[in-house]
């Protein structure tokens, strides 16, 4: 061979082997180890966690995020299977539906002595308004709008929990809600954001306290991220689609005020976001609760949400929808499994990367530091709290309070409520004696046993238990089909023996031996809250019946409304003398009832949903834009509007009647110019004309007259509840500044716009009186 041809090949040789070295070397990086302390440091781990991270295998990693639930307490279509082995393997971080510290000291035992690392369960439940006290719905306790309220009953709930082995509540639901078909309204706090936030905010701090150490708090948890409250038709788990302003401005304002208190934990939700599900939804995880929000805690799925992703036809299997939802930052994959069943495998294909799991499992283990597990998993466990804490006579009647103050008084003719207590009334309806139906849906731990009926409130302040007379004079529903899909948790629609003219008649006869009848009507619990949307939120027939031949007695009529959302009850609203709503005031809601009625207590409660005049109005709610057409109030032809019935609700935002007169006096403003970095303020007088002492909501509305977007007709920025004895006046005052009066821009901007805002106070979203300030 030619010598050249010899140093030309040899020159190649020596290329082709040495030069990726030379290149290798030039482009490697320092090695970063991915298992030592100081690395799962900077992924967010404390000391402890991130030395409990070296440890833990891949396995046990993923064994973290998955969360089950043997069934004890059921919420969904599917249970988790093999649970004691998985407990004893460290294939589960977390377990819920099981209650009892000694139960659930049980199951920590399996995971603790069994796993390798012994790491504790987190363990959680559906606390949602209350734990084994009930309190009343929260649809019932948003409208208390009393913030102190609503936080001390959050306290209670955590006291209660924690004392029963629960350290991690699913609660509180924030979503907005405008369609009163969708069952889950009763869950929420109404239509209004700014409300929302505030009793998000409250909800959280009862739950946490200030320190999360402490064992009688318990981790919250804001759902259902995001926008569940907006299904189309109101189909619970239906498909949502909204503008990016309408979700910025109305719906994710609640669920950012929990974040912004301090949430430890964030729900998905069922529904799609643009097309996306939310449980593996990266703009909604990603790009707005982590990077916009900044919130570095744990995410769980809603049950078997990820499952779902494949019903949403987002991934052909199990494998896919998991790590779609990993890479979305889910941490905890609540019964479906996909994570347990399938990351691993997307691992190993590189579908998924070790810090993903990393990221997710560390989350989980510091919510479990915070929560003082990772020092004591047995903190939970005792006993002896349940005996006092539980229950307790101070909580029953902390319960009873907030249930009086959850009611809202609708109608009251000729002031015939409160009924004198030596009147001889006629108890009738079907709730009036129905133990079952007094706590409401989602009260998983509360024991109806323990409820306080009607009937019996009613007695226990009559002068005479003879003066009350009670029949049920109608069944909830006569429809037998209905009956036994509402029914699932138990008995709650009685179809009785007899036929409904019997019933009627007896119901007469006590009528006619009466002064007064109080007919107890509306819903079962579980015709509202989850999976019970209905296309008629009208009084069942049966019961419309009950109440045409109640009429022709002649007799005055109390009618004293159970419900879980706002209903169609406009000819009831003609039928009878008085109309107290009382939505399901839990355990003491019996006894709350009859405080009212007996005027031991002055209603004070104020709607935090607009009741529709009917069906075909929904949705209905103060805060709607002017359209280019706006209603004139005459249904004229051109409006936007309808040619057979108006355009305002039955009973608007903020509703509520009272046993006292409130007078308001003109508005007054500080200054009619309000300058970027200042303040004014709005004040007003406010007095009670009537005769006994009360409770007044006051509220402030506030309209951006013109703005770079459409604007709202008119948007709740304030709201005060005050006491006022018989004659006394209080000036309450608002104070305004820029901040208050921002909202999201075309391009999403959070500011404040200059020119002209109308402040508008008043009783309620429509009775209000308005001044005019400029923003300069
Ligand atoms: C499904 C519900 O949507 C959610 O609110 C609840 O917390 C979970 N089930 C757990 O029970």
């Amino acid at each position: 061979m030619n010598r050249h041809l010899i140093t030309v090949f040899s020159l190649l040789l020596v290329c082709i082997n040495v030069l990726p070295v030379i290149n290798a070397q030039k482009t490697k990086k320092p090695a970063v180890s991915t298992n030592n302390v100081t690395y799962y440091k900077t992924l967010g781990a404390s000391k402890k966690v991130a030395l409990l991270m070296t440890k833990l295998t891949i396995d046990e990693k993923i064994g973290q995020l998955n969360l089950i639930t043997p069934g004890g307490t059921v919420t969904g279509e599917v249970v988790s299977k093999d649970v004691e082995s998985k407990m004893k393997t460290g294939k589960v971080g977390g377990i819920f539906g099981i209650r009892g510290a000694g139960k659930v000291r049980q199951a920590q035992e399996l995971a603790v002595k069994n796993s390798r690392l012994g790491i504790p369960l987190i363990v959680g439940m559906d606390v949602i308004h209350g734990h084994q006290t009930v309190f009343p719905i929260p649809l019932g306790m948003s409208c208390t709008w009393d913030m102190k309220l609503i936080e001390q009953s959050a306290r209670i709930a955590a006291r209660e929990a924690t004392a029963d082995g629960i350290m991690w509540t699913f609660s509180p639901m924030v979503d907005i809600a405008r369609d009163p078909r969708w069952g889950r309204i009763s869950e929420g706090s109404g239509e209004d954001p700014y409300l929302g936030s505030r009793i998000a905010e409250a909800m959280v701090k009862g739950y946490q306290g200030t320190d999360l150490n402490d064992p009688t708090t318990m981790l919250a948890c804001v759902k259902h991220f995001a926008l569940y409250g907006a299904p189309e038709g109101g189909r619970d788990y239906g498909t949502v689609d909204m503008s990016k302003l309408r979700m910025y401005n109305e719906y994710l304002p609640p669920y950012k005020a929990a974040v912004d208190a301090g949430v430890g934990s964030v729900m998905t939700s069922f529904n799609v976001i643009d097309y996306v599900p939310a449980s593996g939804n990266k703009f909604i995880f990603k790009d707005v609760l982590r990077k916009k929000w900044k919130f570095n805690d744990l995410v769980v799925t809603d049950y078997t949400s990820i499952m779902e992703m494949m019903e949403h036809s987002t991934g052909e299997n199990m494998q896919e929808v998991a790590s779609q939802s990993l890479k979305a930052t889910i941490d905890m994959d609540m019964v479906s499994e996909g994570f347990l069943s399938t990351l691993k495998k997307s691992l190993d294909e590189g579908k998924v990367t070790v810090k993903e799991i990393d990221n997710a499992c560390i989350r989980i283990l510091m919510a479990k530091e915070r929560l003082g597990l990772l020092d004591d998993p047995y903190r939970y466990f005792d006993e002896k709290r349940a005996e006092t804490e539980i229950l307790s006579a101070e909580n029953r009647a902390f319960a009873r309070k907030a249930a009086a103050a959850s009611f809202v008084l609708l109608k009251n003719e000729n002031n015939i409520l409160p009924l004198k207590k030596d009147m001889k009334i006629a108890l009738v309806g079907p709730l009036a004696d129905s133990r079952r139906n007094m706590l409401g849906t989602w009260s998983v731990s509360g024991d109806h046993e323990k409820a306080v009926t009607v009937l019996e409130g009613i007695k226990s302040l009559a002068t005479s238990t003879n003066n009350i007379l009670h029949a049920k004079g109608a069944n909830i529903s006569d429809d037998k089909d209905f009956a036994r899909r509402v029914n699932v948790f138990g008995e709650e629609i009685v179809i009785d023996v007899r036929s409904a003219d019997e019933m009627i008649k007896e119901a007469i006869e006590v009528a006619q031996k009466s002064d007064v009848i109080v007919a107890v009507l509306g819903e079962a619990a579980d015709m509202s809250g989850e999976a019970s949307s209905m296309t008629d939120i009208s009084l069942q027939s049966s019961q419309k019946k009950l109440l045409a031949a109640l009429k022709t007695t002649g007799k005055p009529i109390v009618m004293v409304l159970y419900n879980g959302r706002p209903m169609v009850i406009k000819d009831e609203m003609n039928d009878v003398n008085a109309l107290l709503d009382v939505w399901f005031g839990g355990t003491e809601g019996g006894h709350a009832v009859a405080d009212v009625l007996f005027g031991d207590v002055n209603p004070s409660g104020k709607l935090t949903t607009s009741f529709p005049v009917n069906m075909g109005q929904i949705p209905v709610y103060h805060s709607m834009l002017n359209t280019g057409r706006p209603d004139s109030g005459n249904q004229s032809k051109f409006r936007s509007n309808y040619i057979d019935a108006p355009n305002n609700p039955l009973f608007p935002f903020g509703y509520g009647l009272s046993y006292t007169t409130f007078e308001y006096g003109k508005p007054v403003l500080s200054s009619q110019k309000l300058t970027k970095g200042k303040e004014l303020t709005i004040s007003v007088n406010v007095k009670n004309t009537g005769k006994v002492a009360g409770h007044e909501v006051v509220q402030l509305y506030i309209r951006d007259v013109v703005g770079s977007i459409a604007r709202p007709v008119k948007e709740l920025k304030g709201f005060e509840k005050i006491y006022l004895t018989p004659g006394e006046s209080k000036e309450v005052v608002f104070t305004i500044n820029e901040e208050l009066l921002k909202f999201y821009n075309e391009t999403l901007e959070y500011k404040a716009e200059k020119g002209q805002f109308n402040a508008m106070i008043g009783t309620n979203s429509v009775n209000v009186q308005s001044v005019t300030f400029y923003l300069e």
